[in-house]
């Protein structure tokens, strides 16, 4: 008996630690038993807002995670670029935000185990004729949001780029044709197009890409418990079931 209280009570003492890496930050929003993840909401189907609250699939998988490792989730929205930084701080313990695994990244953070794949396309307008990523020329302009990969590549590859806050801006921008093509993820780009009339997704598409969470070097503790969770939740179907729920197979 005394046994099993002192287990049990190992148990909430690992779980509190897991989930009071936020602590550490110099902001003091994370406290005890709440597991801070940081993302950028303006990313359908992933994560975006539907009225104040934010869903999608990483939200989702988020909140598994903090059932599985008893922690209460919070999520903070914010710009895509920040998200690093605001884990590498300690201010978020984990970065969710259909983050591509990257050498660079891999600089400042560690990542899970990737949770799903996906690849850069490029929107055009359905009228402005281009069939093929060698229709767009050294003159083209390409709108991406600022700090994702897309940008990334477009950078190396294109000497007109238009950064935006949103990856909503970037395909507005398109409709009004202050750009030629926009560049980025797979399934954010089919939202986008479903929801703007003349766009159209090219077939030929840039790199593929995994997606993980980022979380804060030292604290390997949560690293494998996030891994661990995922691994059950992959499992177990509930991860293929939240991907389901917002990404109709076709
Ligand atoms: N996968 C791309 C990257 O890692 C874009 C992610 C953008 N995510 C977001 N929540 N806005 O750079």
């Amino acid at each position: 008996m005394k046994k099993q209280v002192l287990s049990a009570a190992l148990i909430v003492m690992m779980v509190l630690t897991l989930c009071a890496c936020g602590s550490s930050g110099s902001s003091g929003t994370a406290t005890k038993g709440v597991l801070v993840m940081a993302t950028n909401a303006e990313f359908p189907p992933y994560e975006y807002k539907e009225g104040d609250k934010i869903v999608g699939i990483d939200a989702e998988i988020a909140e598994a995670i903090a059932q599985k490792i008893g922690c209460k989730l919070e999520i903070e929205d914010i710009a895509f670029d920040s998200i690093i930084a605001e884990v590498v701080s300690g201010k978020a313990d984990i970065g969710l935000a259909g983050m591509t695994i990257t050498e660079d990244r891999k600089q400042s953070v560690n990542f899970s185990d990737p949770y799903a794949t996906s690849s850069q396309v490029v929107i055009v307008q359905e009228a402005s004729g281009i069939k093929g990523l060698s229709d767009l020329t050294e003159d083209s302009v390409i709108g991406v949001q600022i700090g994702t990969t897309g940008d990334i590549y477009c950078s190396d590859s294109f000497q007109n780029i238009e950064r935006y806050n949103k990856g909503m801006e970037a395909v507005q921008a398109l409709t009004q044709g202050k750009i030629d093509a926009v560049v980025i993820d797979s399934e954010p780009a089919k939202v986008f197009v479903s929801e703007n009339a003349g766009l159209i997704i090219l077939d030929e598409s840039y790199t593929d890409e995994e997606y993980a969470a980022a979380i804060r070097k030292d604290n390997t503790e949560l690293l494998e418990a996030v891994n661990k969770a995922l691994s059950e939740l992959k499992a177990d179907g509930t991860l293929d079931a939240i991907v389901a729920k917002y990404i109709s197979a076709n």
